[in-house]
């Protein structure tokens, strides 16, 4: 339970206060159907996720790092993996509307777990630790807003889905696809089959 009273500037209260904000975003998304608000809140969302997650990866988590333990920090870095892959594919072309719903609702669960082992984890270990949290807090508003006003850096995880085409995006979609195109394919056979004996007949008759 995260009742701690810190001060504004502290870099814990800068990482709640980011987690507050995704997660109204995230039930304003549940709460509507207009497509263009979702969009919005979409775009919202993942620019508040990656300049969220940069200042973790890039500042707080090497500051508690060694003293909160491999086990809870790897744990987080796989989870940011997670997120960014998502994330990299939300910034793609996504034509199908239902499956960008879905993936940013996948997206928000996800993020929702991981603030909560943050919360109840990982925070409360790091909160105790002899660093000057207010100087490590002003540096992640300072590179927060640098991001923010200057745009994001490049991602492994961007170059990976760039590299996949959209190949492995919604395997379950793409195997749809693939048995529809597999069906189409032989019904064009069976209608050129078909087509062919249809021609051969009238010239059997004469
Ligand atoms: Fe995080």
């Amino acid at each position: 339970m995260f009742d701690w009273m810190l001060s504004r500037k502290h870099a814990i209260s800068i990482l709640k206060k980011d987690h507050d904000t995704v997660k109204v975003l995230f039930d304003k998304f549940e709460k509507t159907e207009n497509r263009a608000a979702r969009n919005k809140i979409i775009a919202k969302a993942v620019s508040e996720l990656k300049a969220h997650a940069v200042i973790e990866e890039e500042i707080f988590y090497p500051a508690v790092r060694a003293k909160v333990g491999a086990k809870i920090m790897n744990e987080a870095d796989e989870e940011h993996h997670v997120a960014k892959v998502l994330i990299a594919e939300l910034d793609g072309r996504m034509k199908d509307e239902g499956h960008r719903d879905a993936k940013f609702t996948v997206l928000a669960e996800s993020v929702r777990h991981h603030i909560q082992e943050e919360e109840n984890e990982m925070l409360p270990k790091a909160k105790n630790l002899d660093i000057d949290f207010e100087a490590l807090g002003e540096t992640m508003r300072a590179r927060k807003e640098e991001l923010l006003t200057e745009g994001f850096p490049p991602d492994a995880e961007h170059r990976m889905v760039a590299k996949s085409a959209g190949r492995n995006d919604s395997p379950a979609a793409a195997a749809r696809k693939k048995k529809s195109a597999g069906t189409r394919k032989a019904s064009v056979k069976t209608v050129v089959a078909h087509g062919a004996k249809g021609k051969r007949r009238p010239h059997a008759a004469h």
